[in-house]
């Protein structure tokens, strides 16, 4: 065992991946679980704590993809002494022999130019270890290994860490339909929070594909934590899991959850089978009954009372293809609905066609720079005064 594993309540360094612009969000919603020694990083957070910790921050974060154990790191000039270096580790300590494994490789500015092939050589020094002592070695398995490894190459400083979420934290389990372009659930959840709802007025999403934003939402104002609906995470096949205290864990969510929420959640969307689609995900989500679902175009929805927020995600134009009169014309519709029918609310767009968006005709009081995929996006903030105020 290593010495971080024997002692059970030890602090240890852990890092919380995100997507870019979420980094504050998630170092908040760690801090609020207790993290401490708190480190913004480039898409990722560094924190300490201790086993509840990493259990509760896999649990209950909205905005990580994954939360890393880091336990080696190294300098590595070339792939020889980065396979020798790897070799060294113990790996009996991490990874059993009859478990499957995978090794994810990111390189950043490096002279390892071929992150394929990194992990190809990391997974060498493993397997050759195992054989050499044992005679016999674990399994590669791709899809999904027991025990996933993650190497992070910085110029010539390797960072080896075991991944306690092994499928990302945003496969929440609840999405089992989608239209075109759904948004990845962390960052729908990213967007609500950056929104700075108050969890207790009016919320719209009046896009709302396959309800994602919706969703999380919901998930938030009623204190769902978004890992209850998933089965598997990685630290449940490490040897110090702890049953009985990640079940505790999971009763104490459950325990917290708030029973019905007394304000409107809206999902509206031009498409009638994004409707269906939205709500049969709801059901999954368990928040079904929290969300009021029509089918309708934005220009034809009447919200619920303000004060509240809208959230909507258009077509940019680009993966769901609409021509270019349309477009312009679909933000110009937007800006329209604003102005007719939102007043009182905190209306964003979150798009990633800015051309298009300066149609919406409106002034923004915050714009935020996010990514959709490797779409650069912006969270364009409207805020629709009641009476004269524009
Ligand atoms: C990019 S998708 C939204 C994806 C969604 N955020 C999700 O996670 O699945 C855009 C949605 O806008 C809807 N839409 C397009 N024009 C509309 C309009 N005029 N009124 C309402 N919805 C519209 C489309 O049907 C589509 O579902």
């Amino acid at each position: 065992m290593p010495t971080e594993t024997r002692n059970k309540n030890q602090p240890f360094r852990m890092i919380a991946k995100t997507l870019f612009g979420l980094e504050e969000i998630l170092s908040k919603e760690l801090a609020d679980l207790g993290a401490s020694k708190l480190k913004i990083m480039n898409r990722s957070v560094e924190f300490y704590g201790d086993k509840q910790l990493l259990y509760e921050a896999n649990l209950w974060c909205r905005t990580a993809t994954r939360i890393l154990k880091p336990f080696a790191s190294f300098k590595a000039a070339n792939e020889k002494e980065l396979y020798q270096k790897v070799y060294k580790i113990d790996w009996e300590n991490y990874l059993g022999i009859e478990q499957t494994f995978a090794i994810d490789a990111v390189i950043t500015k490096s002279q390892f130019s071929n992150s394929l092939y990194v992990a190809q050589k990391t997974k060498d020094a493993i397997v050759d270890q195992f054989r050499d002592k044992a005679g016999r070695r674990p399994s590669v398995e791709l899809n999904n290994p027991d025990i996933r490894i993650n190497i992070y190459i910085y110029q010539n400083e390797c960072r080896l860490a075991i991944d306690s979420s092994g499928q990302p934290l945003f496969k929440r389990g609840y999405r089992n339909k989608t239209g075109k372009a759904p948004l990845n659930e962390v960052l729908a959840a990213g967007l609500v929070l950056q929104s700075e709802w108050d969890k207790k007025s009016s919320f719209v999403d009046a896009m709302c594909g396959s309800g994602t934003i919706v969703i999380e939402a919901a998930l938030l104002a009623r204190n769902i934590a978004p890992g209850l609906t998933r089965k598997q995470f990685c630290f449940m096949n490490w040897p110090d899991y702890d049953q009985e205290m990640f079940s505790s864990i999971c009763e104490k969510a459950r325990e917290a959850i708030i029973p019905k929420l007394n304000f409107e959640i809206l999902a509206a969307d031009l498409r009638e089978a994004a409707v269906y689609d939205s709500k049969d995900n709801a059901k999954e989500a368990g928040v079904v009954e929290d969300i009021r679902f029509k089918h309708s175009a934005i220009k034809d929805l009447i919200p619920p009372e303000s004060p509240g927020v809208l959230i909507i995600n258009p077509p940019y134009g680009e993966r769901v293809s609409v021509n270019e009169n349309e477009i312009e014309e679909l933000y110009h519709a937007i800006g329209d609905a604003f102005k007719r029918n939102f007043a009182g609310y905190d209306a964003f767009v979150f798009t990633g066609n800015l051309v298009a968006a300066k149609n919406i005709g409106l002034r923004t009081s915050r714009r935020i720079q996010m990514y959709n995929g490797s779409i650069e996006c912006r969270l364009l903030k409207f805020e629709m005064y009641q009476g004269s105020r524009k």
